[in-house]
């Protein structure tokens, strides 16, 4: 791990593999090690870089709200300091909604994007009100009870039933972010733009992973995307729910693997 000073914060990040650049953003309330399965088995073929997006595993929290717009800043700053000026981008949820933000900002800059279980529309009122509802709890309560309220969504019932190992792992990630950087992030996603509009200007290859029983951006919000985004490619991962790279690795890797191939070639 290195840390690196970017603006007013110092972003914690993982640059691991030769070949062509690929920047991995991990969802809310999770870290960079929710790639390990993808850098593990792909970056004897390509450079992988994970950083910890503000607010989350041993990046610092900083001031204020973590936008969306902030984050792909501060991703679009550590590639300038890894000498990386395009690279296939891709992002799990909430780091779908920075790959997004990242798109509309430096659309140069990004060759390829991976998009898993993500989705593109704002929060709803109802939504907004809920992060409120959480912000307070997190600063009041700590990590726990959003843990306890998330974990049962994240994964698929397959999983939780029958891997424990997952669910620990899952469960420990979450209580590696800090109080204040869930609540910055959960400000920064209830604040978060509509990028639907967006979707029909992508004009890079696009790969969207889903997993079947993803409960928090389900299957529709998947073929949604793929519908507007010309030329894109949409895999279902069975038995994966929300963290379905996790989940699934073997067959997250594979469609990543195909997709990667496919363009570097
Ligand atoms: C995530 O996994 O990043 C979050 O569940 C996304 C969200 O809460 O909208």
């Amino acid at each position: 791990m290195t840390k690196l000073q970017v603006n007013d914060i110092q972003i914690a990040y993982d640059d691991v593999g030769l070949g062509p650049p690929v920047v991995l953003l991990h969802g809310y309330p999770f870290n960079r090690s929710l790639w390990t399965d993808q850098v593990d088995s792909l970056s004897n073929r390509y450079r992988f870089v994970t950083p910890d997006l503000r607010g989350h595993g041993e990046s610092d929290v900083g001031e204020g709200v973590a936008s969306m717009e902030a984050m792909a800043a501060e991703v679009a700053a550590l590639m300038d300091a890894l000498g990386i000026s395009r690279a296939f981008i891709g992002g799990l949820s909430m780091g779908g909604y920075v790959a997004l933000a990242f798109y509309r900002n430096f659309p140069s800059r990004v060759k390829a994007l991976i998009l898993a279980d993500t989705r593109p529309q704002a929060d709803t009122e109802e939504g907004k009100r809920t992060r409120s509802q959480q912000v307070e709890q997190v600063l009041a309560n700590g990590m726990s009870p959003i843990v306890d309220a998330m974990l049962p969504k994240l994964l698929s019932p397959e999983t939780v039933s029958k891997r424990p190992e997952v669910v620990k792992r899952i469960r420990d990630m979450m209580f590696q972010t800090k109080p204040a950087g869930a609540a910055a992030a959960l400000q920064g996603m209830a604040s978060r733009a509509n990028q639907t509009e967006l979707l029909g200007r992508i004009r890079v290859p696009t790969l969207i992973l889903v997993g079947r029983e993803d409960a928090i951006t389900p299957v529709q919000d998947s073929e949604t995307m793929q519908a507007l985004i010309g030329g894109s490619r949409l895999v279902i991962i069975e038995n994966a729910g929300h963290v379905s790279n996790v989940e699934r690795p073997a067959e997250f890797n594979s469609a990543l693997a195909a997709f990667l191939t496919g363009i570097s070639e």
